[in-house]
């Protein structure tokens, strides 16, 4: 098979592309990470922003498709801190579960599973007590330790079963995290502080939001994946000899150096949590939860450098647009992981990478 050539030209680059600003245009001018590339018609900046890829409903059974990769094990987003307020309840469906999020009246925020151990109600529905939860169906009361403390019509004793499972909760830099683990460990790591969250230099947040269908460790393959960058998201030629992958235990990161001589860094710690930092530019701090096995949640705050924060549509659908992450979507919807794919030299290292990423499916 002949290597494809520098003068290809890929879907990407063969769009019609809007008028953008300089610096944008310095930006598709350079070796970029992957999105940093494009513009997308359609802008989608805030909480509000709406998925235009919908999980497609396959009606199909077909026993030849290699199934998708169990849920690592890992730290995940439930929910940003600023959408919790106190005595509120989410529902929320992540890593294939029913869970329920709440902030109690201390300010503690608490995730439990969402069916109530009595008649199976759904807690979502229920109330908050200080810090515990009341069920809507009995109001059955569950402490922060999801311990049932009350029933509200019964002096009898408590049976020692009403208990709800409750999940370890870390709950910093703007994000609510939650540990989950297939075989029910305690956490593994700490999950490290992002600097710019409270560095004057650097804009507030600017949350952003989607969900896709894909499974996670697709996701993150896709950043040691150098070719690619080309054929996906119109980048010139194949970068090779300027991606370094580096692990270290929980963690790992990808530095990939820049022709003017600047570096730029995508740490990943734990499969649900990565940092890009494009120096004096911008960090955009990304969580991605599974869903279930073939879908995934994105919540991910951009900082900006100083004034930039004014270009802030423009750069964040520069990482999220056409360009970016909407070019890598349909590729994850459709593809199959392959545990033993075909990989050559020049496929970077995706090979390391995987050998990575196996300590996140231990179950013990
Ligand atoms: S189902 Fe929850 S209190 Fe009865
Ligand atoms: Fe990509």
């Amino acid at each position: 098979m002949s290597e494809p050539t520098d003068t290809a030209q890929s879907p990407a680059e063969a769009s019609a592309q809007p008028a953008v600003s300089p610096i944008t245009q310095t930006l598709r001018n350079t070796v970029l990470p992957p999105g940093l590339r494009g513009q997308s018609k359609d802008v989608s900046v805030g909480p509000s922003a709406q998925s235009s890829i919908k999980p497609r409903a396959f009606a199909y059974s077909l026993p030849d498709r290699p199934p998708s990769p169990p849920i690592p094990n890992g730290w995940y987003c439930i929910v940003g801190s600023e959408e919790l307020v106190a005595t509120q309840i989410h529902s929320v469906v992540a890593v294939g579960k029913e869970l329920v999020v709440y902030r109690g009246e201390s300010g503690e925020a608490v995730v439990m599973d969402a069916h109530c151990p009595h008649l199976g109600a759904h807690l979502g529905g229920g109330w908050v007590t200080g810090d515990s939860i009341n069920c809507p169906y009995h109001g059955w009361r569950y402490n922060t330790d999801g311990v049932c403390v009350e029933i509200p019509y019964s002096d009898a004793r408590i049976p020692a079963k009403a208990c709800v499972p409750t999940y370890p909760v870390c709950e910093q830099d703007g994000f609510v995290f939650f540990w989950y683990h297939a075989g029910q460990q305690p956490p593994k790591y700490q999950i490290p502080r992002v600097s710019e969250v409270e560095d004057p230099e650097w804009s507030d947040a600017v949350p952003w939001q989607f969900e896709l269908v894909a499974a996670l460790q697709e996701m993150g393959e896709n950043n040691v994946d150098y070719a690619h960058f080309k054929f996906v998201h119109g980048r010139d030629g194949i970068p090779s000899g300027t991606s370094t992958f580096i692990t270290d235990g929980p963690f790992s990161t990808v530095i990939e150096q820049l022709p003017d001589g600047t570096e730029f860094d995508r740490q990943t710690w734990g499969p649900g949590i990565a940092l890009l930092r494009i120096p004096n530019l911008m960090t955009v701090y990304t969580t991605t939860t599974p869903i279930d096995q073939q879908h995934c949640r994105l919540h991910w705050h951009f900082y900006f450098k100083g004034a930039l924060v004014e270009m802030a549509e423009e750069l964040i659908d520069g990482v999220t647009g056409d360009f970016g992450l909407q070019a890598d979507a349909p590729i994850w919807r459709d593809k199959v992981f392959l545990e033993k794919p075909l990989l050559i030299k020049a496929d970077g290292n995706i090979a390391e990478f995987r050998r990575w990423y196996s300590q996140f499916y231990e179950t013990s």
